[in-house]
C-alpha cells in the first residue's frame, strides 16, 4: 500500500477523504497533520482528533500553522459553505475524545517520517499549503526524498472552471499563494487535483441519503454533516448534489488511471486581482525567454479530466 501523510483543515469533504484513507485497501495512513483554512487550525486540529476515534484510527496528529506565511490582516472562514465548527454544525455528534496532538509542530512531523522513510511517503495535502512551505523551508532536503505530493488546489480555467473564492482562485491557493508557489516550484513530484476535475465529479445527494442506511454510523455522520454544505450548494450551483473535492484527491492515489494529466511547470500568481490564480505552462511557450516566469521550474502533473463515475465507485466502496 501507498503511505500516507495526510495534510488537512476538515473541513467536511476534508472529513470523507480521511475516511478514504482510513478504510482503503491501497492506502497506509501514517500521520495526520491540521492546519487553517476551513476554520482556525485550533478548530480543524479538535475536529481531525476526534475523526480519528471516530474512525477507530490510531496515527498522531500534529497541530500547524494558523496563518498564511504572510500573515493576514483580516482572516476569512467560509463558514457558509463548512459552518463554525467545520463540520456543517456536527462537530457535536462525534464522541469526545481524549487523544492529544503530537507534541511537535506540523512541518516538523511531516520532516521526520519523510526522513524515516526516503522515497516512501506521499504528502496528500488538501488544505492552504502552509505546512508543506515551511517543511520544505526547515529542511530542502526532503523534496528529494518524497514519493510524491497529492494535492487538492487550483484553478487552471479549463473548461471554463474558474475559482471559488475569486474569479480565478480557488481557495487551498488563495489562503497562501506564497506557500502554494513554494510547492508547485519545489524540485518534488507534485500532481495537483483542482476544481478543473473535482467539479466534474458530483456526490448526488441520493447516493449520500443511499450511505447513510447502509453505511453505518460513518454513513450516518456523513449524511448529517452534508447537509449545511448541501444547501450551500443548492443556492449557489444548484447541481443536484455536492463536491467532495478532498475525496478526489485521495482517488486519484489508488487510481491515477482515472485522471487524464498534463505535464509543465506551474507558478501561482501573487499580486493584484490574479491573486491565488494557478498557472501551467504546459506548451513550454515561454522556455525560451530569460524572463520567464516558469524558467527552471520542475515540470508538475495537473489534472485536466476525470472518470467521475470511477471516483464515485471508489468513494461508495
Ligand atoms: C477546498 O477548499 C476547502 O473548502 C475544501 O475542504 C477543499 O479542500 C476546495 O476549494
Ligand atoms: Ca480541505
Amino acid at each position: 500500500p501507498r503511505t500516507v501523510i495526510f495534510d488537512t483543515d476538515p473541513g467536511i469533504d476534508d472529513a470523507m477523504a480521511l475516511w478514504m484513507l482510513a478504510r482503503h485497501p491501497a492506502l497506509d495512513l501514517r500521520a495526520i497533520t491540521t492546519v487553517h483554512g476551513n476554520a482556525p487550525v485550533a478548530t480543524t486540529t479538535r475536529n481531525a482528533l476526534a475523526l480519528v476515534d471516530f474512525f477507530g484510527l490510531d496515527v498522531p496528529v500534529a497541530m500547524g500553522a494558523d496563518d498564511a506565511l504572510l500573515p493576514r490582516l483580516q482572516r476569512f472562514f467560509p463558514t457558509q459553505v463548512h459552518h463554525e465548527d467545520g463540520l456543517g454544525g456536527g462537530a457535536p455528534l462525534l464522541p469526545p475524545t481524549s487523544r492529544r496532538p503530537d507534541p511537535r509542530p506540523a512541518w516538523q512531523l511531516i520532516c521526520d517520517e519523510i526522513n524515516a522513510a526516503p522515497g516512501e511517503i506521499t504528502l496528500v495535502a488538501v488544505a492552504p499549503l502552509t505546512n508543506l512551505a515551511l517543511a520544505l523551508r526547515h529542511d530542502p532536503g526532503i523534496a528529494a526524498k518524497v514519493r510524491e505530493v497529492v494535492l487538492m488546489g487550483g484553478a487552471f480555467g479549463l473548461y471554463g472552471h474558474g475559482g471559488n473564492v475569486t474569479p480565478v482562485a480557488e481557495a487551498n491557493i488563495i489562503n497562501d499563494p506564497e506557500a502554494a508557489d513554494l510547492v508547485f516550484t519545489a524540485p518534488w513530484p507534485v500532481v495537483a487535483v483542482g476544481l478543473d476535475v473535482t467539479q466534474q465529479v458530483v456526490m448526488p445527494e441520493s447516493l449520500l441519503q443511499s450511505l447513510s442506511g447502509r453505511a453505518g454510523a460513518v454513513g450516518d455522520f456523513f449524511w448529517e454533516i452534508t447537509r449545511h454544505y448541501q444547501r450551500y450548494y443548492d443556492g449557489r450551483d444548484a447541481i443536484g448534489g455536492l463536491y467532495a473535492h478532498d475525496a478526489s484527491a485521495v482517488v486519484y492515489c489508488v487510481a491515477p488511471e482515472a485522471f487524464e494529466r498534463r505535464s509543465g511547470p506551474v507558478r501561482v500568481a501573487l499580486d493584484g486581482i490574479a491573486r491565488g490564480q494557478t498557472i501551467q505552462d504546459h506548451l513550454g511557450l515561454f522556455d525560451e525567454s530569460p524572463e520567464s516566469p516558469w524558467r527552471g521550474c520542475p515540470a508538475q502533473q495537473v489534472c485536466v479530466g476525470v472518470d467521475a463515475q470511477r471516483v464515485r465507485d471508489e468513494f461508495t466502496r
